[in-house]
């Protein structure tokens, strides 16, 4: 029989990434679920759907338009399908929206990971898999970040969001044996991405002869990871669950891990600007001799801003042989073919 998988939020930039991937290594059926909000444009979203049924010719991939807060749909949907195993990538992510819209982030953060976690237990599955984030580490001054650093200080609502999941996710775990592992991803990029992050907008900026703002005085380090990069990680672990054991109690233990997913190689935000900059020049999206100096600005630091995003990824390569290698250029470049493409610049 086939491996069943759901993956939420698989309209999104991973998600839909991570379906393809699924769909194309062809020992699987995959059901989606996404509700397909406006909270960047949705048209992106259908698009990238669009792109699963392309990559879909034997029909093992459905979809199901749905709210991951709607617990009955959810409860439904896994005593239906029975999964195996579980991704759960949909969340409201951003770090600024969450400044002005934190119950976006308690409705999809908190109460739907609660359903999926409630789901897991009731109709039990191999591994939960499920999306945390950088933003974990808050302002922390010792880098690399590594799992073993103390994350008690978020300095947004959304982080804080993801530090609850893995907190969530370690009690249900040891109580109803559920294996599970979160993964901590730092800044992703890549072509079909998200409107909403820097490179997307400054792209668009640039584009409309705007100005683009830098943040910090361009005075901060971001760890970018491709998305396929990504991607692999995620079906490694997959494949990969922590095993579920006795404690001296006689009890279950937490089958339960958190690692990284980083490049591992962190980049200031003005030579990743710049980089940017070239590649949307090379690739024809921006022409030759374009004024950047003319359109940028550098501004502070916003709330809920870090410094620095660097990720010790030293537990993935030890665990499952595989560390993020894409060049922030070669990445930067696909990027910048597909907007090419996209919108037909
Ligand atoms: N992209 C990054 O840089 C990054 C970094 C760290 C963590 N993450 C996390 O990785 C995951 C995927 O991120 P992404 O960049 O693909 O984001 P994304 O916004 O593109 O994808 C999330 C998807 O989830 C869906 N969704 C949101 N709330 C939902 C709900 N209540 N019910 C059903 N669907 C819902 C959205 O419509 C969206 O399509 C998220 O959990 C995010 O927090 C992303």
């Amino acid at each position: 029989m086939q491996t069943r998988i759901l993956v939420t939020g698989a309209a999104g930039f991973i998600g839909a990434f991570l379906c393809r991937r699924l769909l194309e290594e062809g020992s699987c059926e995959v059901t989606g679920l996404d509700n397909v909000n406006s909270y960047y444009d949705p048209g992106i979203k259908e698009d990238r759907l669009r792109m699963l049924r392309e990559a879909d010719p034997e029909g093992r991939f459905t979809f199901v338009r749905g709210d991951l807060c709607d617990a009955a749909l959810i409860e439904r949907l896994f005593a239906e399908k029975g999964f195996d195993v579980v991704v759960n990538l949909a969340a409201q992510a951003g770090v600024r929206y969450s400044i002005e819209n934190p119950k976006a982030y308690v409705d999809s953060n908190l109460v739907g990971f609660f359903n999926v976690l409630e789901a897991c237990r009731h109709h039990p599955v191999k591994h939960l898999v499920y999306a945390s984030s950088s933003s974990v580490y808050g302002g922390n001054k010792k880098v690399p970040f590594s799992e073993s650093d103390r994350v008690d200080s978020p300095v947004s609502l959304y982080a804080a969001t993801k530090k609850s999941n893995e907190l969530m996710a370690a009690a249900y775990s040891k109580l109803y044996s559920i294996p599970a592992t979160g993964l901590r991803f730092f800044t992703v990029y890549g072509p079909m991405g998200r409107p909403d992050m820097a490179y997307f907008k400054f792209a668009n900026t640039l584009r409309a002869g705007g100005t683009i703002k830098i943040y910090n005085m361009g005075d901060c380090q971001r760890d970018f990871t491709y998305v396929g990069n990504i991607v692999e990680g995620v079906v490694r672990v997959m494949a990969n669950p922590p095993e579920v054991r006795e404690g001296a109690d006689g009890l279950p233990l937490a089958a339960h891990r958190v690692y990284n997913i980083g490049n591992s190689r962190p980049v200031q935000l003005l030579e990743f600007v710049d980089t940017l900059q070239r590649v949307l020049v090379e690739e024809g999206v921006l022409p030759k001799g374009y004024d950047f100096e003319a359109h940028r600005e550098l501004v502070p630091m916003q709330p809920g801003d870090v410094p620095v995003t660097y990720a010790d990824t030293s537990a993935l390569e030890r665990d499952f042989g595989y560390k993020p290698s894409t060049s922030l250029e070669d990445g930067l470049r696909e990027f910048a073919r597909w907007y090419k493409d996209y919108y037909r610049c």
